[in-house]
């Protein structure tokens, strides 16, 4: 039997120590040693239960999103998402993110407080199928919503547009019905490209001048916005039948963008000014 990719045949049951009594305190823990937590505690096939029923959760949220994505391709001749990706958290990162919330690892605890176990992306190619494949969704007399998070209309700090949806949706099981959650996220595939590559980014460790990468990518992040929505008018003029031009007179908002961006240009010349002048000394 395994919980997500771990296998629990291969287990050494006499490997438990005093020290991993301990376990809720250590930090990098190992996917083997939460086996072994789940064990002490008698609760591996309650976990293995748990996980099978997001990874369910999963399987329907998807079926639900390809229907859509079937039925309004042939009504509108493209498909509103490119592609769609799904994952079920891993134990190791399950266990990190409620150390990170400095809450104590159970299967309560996790249910209640981790909202993305089962966790959906789906890759538009424009902003506006991203808004009525949501709604599409959020219409369906089986989902419930529980938090939607529009970080396309405003977007975080460091630049990141999506749009996040956590829902319920029920699962059958022979003889019980229950609802579970999913975290459903709506990206086209330059902001997913752009969302990979800051990932990258924060999760490596010692980069030098970090900050000015940080400050490349939010200003790569507005020409993307700005990139969507001129595909998105290049494509409604295809679907018009009709080549004039749309007006494209920025928003007050990329206009205040860009003469941001002019900021962060200009401090990256002097600071690669700065840089060059050092290494002549
Ligand atoms: P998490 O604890 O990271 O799940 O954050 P949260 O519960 O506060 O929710 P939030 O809506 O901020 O983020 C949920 C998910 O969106 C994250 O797990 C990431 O997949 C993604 N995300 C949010 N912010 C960023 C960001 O700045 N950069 C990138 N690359 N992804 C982000
Ligand atoms: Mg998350």
């Amino acid at each position: 039997m395994a919980i997500g990719n771990l296998d629990l045949t291969m287990l050494d049951r006499s490997y438990m120590t005093e020290e991993q009594k301990s376990l809720l305190n250590i930090s990098n823990i190992s996917q083997k040693e939460i086996e072994q937590l789940l064990v002490m505690r008698g609760q591996v096939q309650q976990f293995q239960i748990m996980m099978m029923k997001y990874d369910c959760a999963l399987t329907e949220v998807r079926t639900k999103l390809e229907v859509l994505n079937k039925e309004l391709s042939l009504k509108n001749n493209r498909n509103p998402f490119e592609s769609i990706k799904s994952r079920v958290k891993t134990p190791v990162s399950i266990y990190e993110k409620l150390k990170r919330k400095g809450i104590p690892f159970s299967l309560e605890n996790i249910e209640e407080h981790i909202s993305d176990i089962a966790g959906v992306r789906a890759i538009c190619s424009f902003v506006d199928d991203i808004y009525m494949l949501a709604d599409c969704l959020k219409k369906q007399d089986d989902v419930n919503v529980l938090v939607e998070k529009d970080y396309i209309s405003i977007p975080k700090d460091s630049g990141y547009r999506s749009l996040h949806l956590i829902i319920e949706v029920p699962i059958f099981l022979t003889d019980e019905k229950e609802m579970m959650k999913v975290e459903v996220q709506f990206r086209t595939i330059a902001m997913d490209f752009w969302a990979s590559l800051e990932h990258k980014m924060k999760y490596k460790k010692d980069i030098e001048n970090a900050e000015l990468i940080s400050e490349d990518l939010k200003f790569s992040a507005d020409l993307i916005n700005q990139l969507d929505r001129r595909m998105q008018q290049i494509r409604e003029r295809i679907d018009a039948g009709d080549g004039s031009p749309y007006s494209l007179r920025p928003t007050e908002e990329e206009e205040k963008a860009s003469s941001e961006t002019m900021e962060i240009i200009r401090r990256e010349i002097i600071a690669e000014q700065k840089a060059a002048e050092k290494k002549k000394k």
